[in-house]
């Protein structure tokens, strides 16, 4: 095979494969560690494999297990060694990662226990050095590591070596990055509940692997693993002196890859097929970059940033400044639904009818109000018959002390039944005697789902929807599970079908297309697909139009944006308020910096930031703006691309 790079990857100083889906890279990376085993065991050699956690290697994991069971691909020869544990965590703790990778793949396999190391979170602060000098030695002494795999957290780190981390830097104990804690807070109920130090390989440690694999998946992954694969070699970005190996292998997905130069401006790698997107993607890029409005750009614009050959195909600077100008305008309307007795030929919807059902479905609770709370409240007062589906309970992230609120109050009240009591009693005792992270009975479990609906039926009220279309759909594959142990199945494909055909609706709103597959939104993606394509023979579905809006990910640059709904100062202020009655998920530690940290505060800024790309491309100057995305399967489709 030709190892050297294509032209379309000349920006990138990692070699990088972009695969359709995670599903396909994984079998990729398998297969060839598959490969690596085997060749090992014929030699009568161990394979030694440098594994990592978080979500990105689940489905690596899972397909290394199939190939256990399927396939006969004996562990027995293999040698592992993880790249971090938690400062503080004992082994058999559920959010340690030793016991992360018991679940996901040790228990799974037949490695036996002695080849198996973990960095030892519970050594004393004294022990630490000792102990680290000794898991390098340990490394040696199995004759290094073969393949490492690596995942990218959003501050550039691998394993845990934050910004700042020189490319020496070995195996040690280093303190957590804010925004490191803040990712994890999901898993351990709160970032106050987050550990602050870890132990992890250096730097140095991982690039002495003779092989280096790193996997990203998801569009929250595309700006940082852009700076670490074509960007300079930095200690801010950790992950950028894997450019330093010369055996570094990327596997990304679409989603992860969207800002690499191939995707972003592709003609700047290569001659280009002009589709209408592509140029209105050079346009939009032209005019963000060079801080111009885009009816200003001029010839030398163009030409001067090797766009010269876009001109040569469509004719006059003028004619395409101002036909990419009303495809940009026609995006904007402050009628979702549609407007009624309007000239439709230039709007994202239709005008008819002019009463729509409309169903939004949220991952969790939370997640549609953070998308769309703008375009509920305008759907609701332009009188279009909203429903909302919550597709899990969202009780995962309830931390214990705002159960304890709850109980409070409800004992304040004096429940009058007194096995209530008793239970509710019971209840608070769990909280007491249980650690923050621990996992909850199924009772508890319920008792914050409660909150979670209490919530969000609070904050349905103040964007004016009917309660009665607000519905939960407590999805079973969510109430099963921890965190990046989900299995879903054909029944929670079936609940949402059912919701679907029961509403017949003209307008579906849908998110979690660019997340991570293994996240909720992720998930909730891949069964709102499957529901829909049971749908698909519907006699309503032909004229039902299919919406993705944004999540807080990454904030939509104008020409990836369909349907673009403006928000007054007094909307956006109504999306804030209702974002702020999900009070159980606001942090109990907030950020001070001007980084925003709360969920609610990158809505608003990435809100904000929409409505500024498009004032400085020339359109109108709006407070906020909230974006969508048409699917490619919805009938609006081919009216708007
Ligand atoms: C953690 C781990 C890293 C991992 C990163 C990304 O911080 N220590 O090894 O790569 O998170 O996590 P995820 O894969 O969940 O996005």
């Amino acid at each position: 095979m030709d190892n050297s790079p294509t032209e379309a990857e000349q920006y990138e100083r990692i070699r990088t494969r972009v695969f359709r889906s995670s599903d396909e890279a994984v079998r990729v990376v398998a297969a060839s560690i598959a490969r690596l085993i085997r060749e090992r065991q014929e030699e009568g050699r161990n394979a030694v494999l440098g594994l990592a956690t978080g979500s990105t290697p689940l489905k690596l994991y899972r397909e290394l297990i199939r190939l256990h069971r399927e396939e006969g691909l004996s562990f027995r020869s293999v040698v592992t060694f993880n790249l971090d544990e938690y400062y503080g965590l004992p082994p058999q703790h559920p959010e340690s990662y030793r016991q992360f990778m018991e679940v996901q793949l040790f228990k799974h396999v037949d490695i036996p226990t002695a080849n198996i190391h973990v960095p030892d979170g519970m050594v004393s602060r004294l022990g630490v050095f000792e102990c680290c000098l000794a898991y390098e030695r340990k490394i040696g002494d199995a004759g290094g590591v073969d393949v490492q795999l690596l995942g990218i957290g959003r501050t550039g780190h691998i394993g845990f070596n934050e910004p700042g981390s020189a490319i020496e830097s070995r195996t040690r104990m280093v303190a957590l990055d804010r925004l490191t804690r803040r990712d994890a807070a999901r898993d351990f109920r709160g970032e106050a509940n987050v550990p602050e130090y870890a132990i992890t390989m250096g730097v140095g440690t991982i690039l002495q692997a003779r092989e280096l694999t790193l996997l990203a998946w998801g569009e929250s992954k595309a700006s940082i693993l852009r700076a670490a694969i074509e960007g300079p070699q930095t200690d801010t970005v950790p992950a950028s002196f894997l450019q330093r190996h010369s055996n570094c292998r990327c596997y990304i997905d679409e989603a992860a890859a969207s800002e690499l130069t191939r995707f972003r401006s592709p003609w700047k790698v290569g001659p280009v097929k002009w589709a209408p997107l592509t140029v209105r993607k050079a346009v939009v890029s032209l005019a963000s970059d060079l801080k111009k409005a885009v009816l200003r750009l001029r010839d030398e614009d163009y030409a001067e940033n090797g766009l010269a050959p876009l001109l040569v195909e469509t004719g006059s600077t003028y004619s395409l400044n101002i036909r990419i100008f009303n495809e940009l305008q026609h995006t904007i309307t402050g009628w979702p639904g549609g407007k009624p007795n309007a000239d439709d030929t230039n709007r994202p919807v239709p005008a008819e009818p002019p009463i729509k059902r409309v169903l939004v479905f949220s991952p969790e609770p939370l997640d549609a109000e953070i998308g769309m709370a703008g375009t509920l409240h305008r759907l609701v007062r332009q009188r279009h018959e909203v429903s909302l589906a919550y597709l899990t309970s969202g009780s995962l992230s309830v931390p214990d002390a705002e159960a304890r609120m709850a109980f409070s109050l409800l004992h304040e009240l004096g429940v009058s039944q007194p096995d209530s009591l008793a239970r509710l009693g019971a209840l608070a005792e769990e909280t007491e005697k249980k650690a923050p992270f621990d996992e909850d009975s199924p009772e508890l479990r319920r008792f914050k789902g409660l909150i979670r609906k209490a919530e969000a039926r609070a904050s349905c009220q103040i964007l004016g929807l009917n309660l009665e279309r607000v519905r939960f759909l407590d999805l079973a594959f969510y109430e099963q599970g921890r965190y990046r142990q989900f299995r879903w199945g054909p029944d929670d494909v079936k609940s949402i079908a059912a919701l679907i055909c029961l509403v017949q609706p003209h307008q579906i709103y849908l998110t979690g297309a660019g997340a991570d597959p293994s996240s909720i939104a992720g998930i909730a993606f891949q069964l709102g697909s499957a529901a829909l394509r049971t749908c698909t023979s519907e006699p309503w579905f032909p004229n039902c139009q299919i919406w993705f809006y944004a999540s807080n990910e990454r904030p939509w640059p104008p020409h990836e944006i369909d349907m673009a709904v403006p928000l007054s100062p007094a909307e956006l202020a109504i999306k804030l308020d209702c974002l702020y009655h999900h009070r159980s998920q606001r942090s109990q530690t907030p950020f001070t910096e001007t980084q925003a940290g709360e969920g609610w505060q990158q809505a608003e800024q990435i809100n904000r930031e929409t409505a500024q790309h498009y004032d400085r491309l020339g359109l109108a100057e709006y407070e906020a703006i909230e974006s969508f995305r048409v699917h490619k399967e919805s009938a609006v489709h081919t009216r708007l691309r």
